[in-house]
């Protein structure tokens, strides 16, 4: 590659021409089954896509804020998790698929046991889980807890969560019969109370992101290093997206997208890639299932574009630079030309070399990306030497080959 002009991260690249490809497309409805969420401006549209060592990608409205909604679900199913130990969590809250809408009163008919965490009423269950003593402590625990995925302090839209409490009838009743059955052993009011709270949580794209990178990165905080989540929960929760995180659509979300994923009725998706990335879309124009058709259209892309579904991504972890050095460091028996050693001994021709090794996917050719951007300025030729390459996929050949020209 000639260093004649600045080049732009592919990946950014990429996010923002993935943007301007679906930003016009204003199909689906948004949410007014909640009074307050019908006030979303539909043109809103936000991606961002969070590495798990803190690198931001974003396109559009990334900054802009909105309800959590079910994507809190995750959330507090693995808070409850990490205090109550999977044996205690797993007597409240199952872990099957129930087949039914995500507000069906759908609990065991002998148990009272919900069928899983990311439906109402497990949702409602975990989130009485919450530590302290009542409902206001309960309350300060969930909000510390979710700003620890987000890496930053958290509030709530008040208006929403009046909204959704005034209307919220069908999420009384699951708490009554939570509580008749012994699931729910606090106030059933205050605990749907709560759950009204966690659903009201206001964040942007930008944090939705960084929250999935936390679970990408085993818990861990990519951009604060404070740990949220212990790892041996974090497979549990990504267990539960993957089967139950987009309802009725899981199927087909796992076959053409493959990322254990949450989706939310204000427009928000979170997806991860485990031990890669997360990321986070944002537009509030729904499908009938209830996810947000421009943040479904994105995953998919970005699924097949960059070569993410989890069945694919090769698992080896191994450093793909296998040396790095400057053409300064080179000696060569080579014979040159005259031309050619005039050529090279010009003090402006500032040559590095990358030998690189092992499989080239999105997530280790973007960390060598990254790493030519930040000194591509002081370079006039960089020499990518693929002999130990044992495999290239298709966005990593277009990154490097084709963009080295
Ligand atoms: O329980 C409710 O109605 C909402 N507060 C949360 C709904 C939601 O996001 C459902 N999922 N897509």
């Amino acid at each position: 590659m000639e260093g004649d002009s600045k080049m732009i991260s592919p990946v950014l690249e990429y996010l923002e021409r993935l943007h301007s490809k679906i930003a016009d497309q204003l199909e689906g409805e948004v949410a007014t089954y909640i009074p307050e969420l019908a006030r979303a401006d539909k043109s809103h549209f936000g991606i961002c896509l969070a590495t798990i060592d803190g690198q931001l990608y974003e396109a559009g409205d990334t900054l802009k804020p909105f309800t959590i909604q079910s994507i809190s679900k995750p959330f507090s199913y693995a808070t409850a998790l990490a205090d109550h130990g999977y044996a205690n969590v797993c007597q409240k809250v199952g872990v099957e698929l129930s087949g039914d809408a995500f507000n069906a009163v759908s609990l065991d008919p002998k148990t009272g046991r919900p069928a899983n965490p990311m439906i109402n009423a497990g949702a409602i269950a975990s989130t009485a889980l919450m530590l302290g003593d009542t409902p206001a402590a309960k309350l300060v625990y969930m909000m510390a807890a979710y700003s620890k995925y987000a890496g930053c302090p958290l509030t709530i839209d008040e208006a929403v969560y009046i909204s959704e409490r005034d209307t919220g009838f069908r999420n009384h009743a699951i708490a009554f019969m939570l509580r008749n059955f012994g699931i729910l052993e606090d106030d059933p009011v205050a605990m749907v109370d709560l759950y009204f709270r966690q659903c009201s949580v206001l964040i942007d794209c930008r944090d939705l992101a960084v929250m999935a990178a936390t679970l990408a990165a085993g818990g861990n905080n990519p951009l604060t290093g404070i740990r949220a989540l212990d790892e041996e929960h974090v497979a549990s929760v990504q267990s539960v997206m993957g089967s139950c995180g987009i309802y009725d659509y899981a199927g087909e979300w796992t076959y053409s997208v493959g990322l254990p994923s949450k989706s939310g009725v204000s427009g928000g998706i979170l997806a991860v890639l485990p031990g890669y990335l997360g990321i986070g879309v944002y537009s509030p124009l729904l499908d009938a299932r209830g996810n947000s058709v421009r943040g479904i259209e994105v995953c998919k892309e970005l699924s097949k574009y960059f070569g993410l579904h989890m069945f694919n991504v090769p698992h080896s972890t191994r450093a793909v630079v296998h040396r790095s050095y400057s053409g300064r460091e080179v000696s060569s028996n080579r014979q040159r030309t005259a031309e050619e050693i005039e050529h090279l001994s010009l003090p402006s021709k500032r040559i590095r070399i990358y030998e690189l090794q092992g499989e080239l996917v999105f997530g280790t050719a973007e960390v060598v990306m990254r790493d030519i951007l930040s000194i591509e300025d002081s370079l006039d030729y960089i020499i990518l030497d693929m002999e130990r390459v044992t495999g290239l996929n298709s966005i990593a050949y277009e990154n490097y080959a084709e963009r080295m020209r």
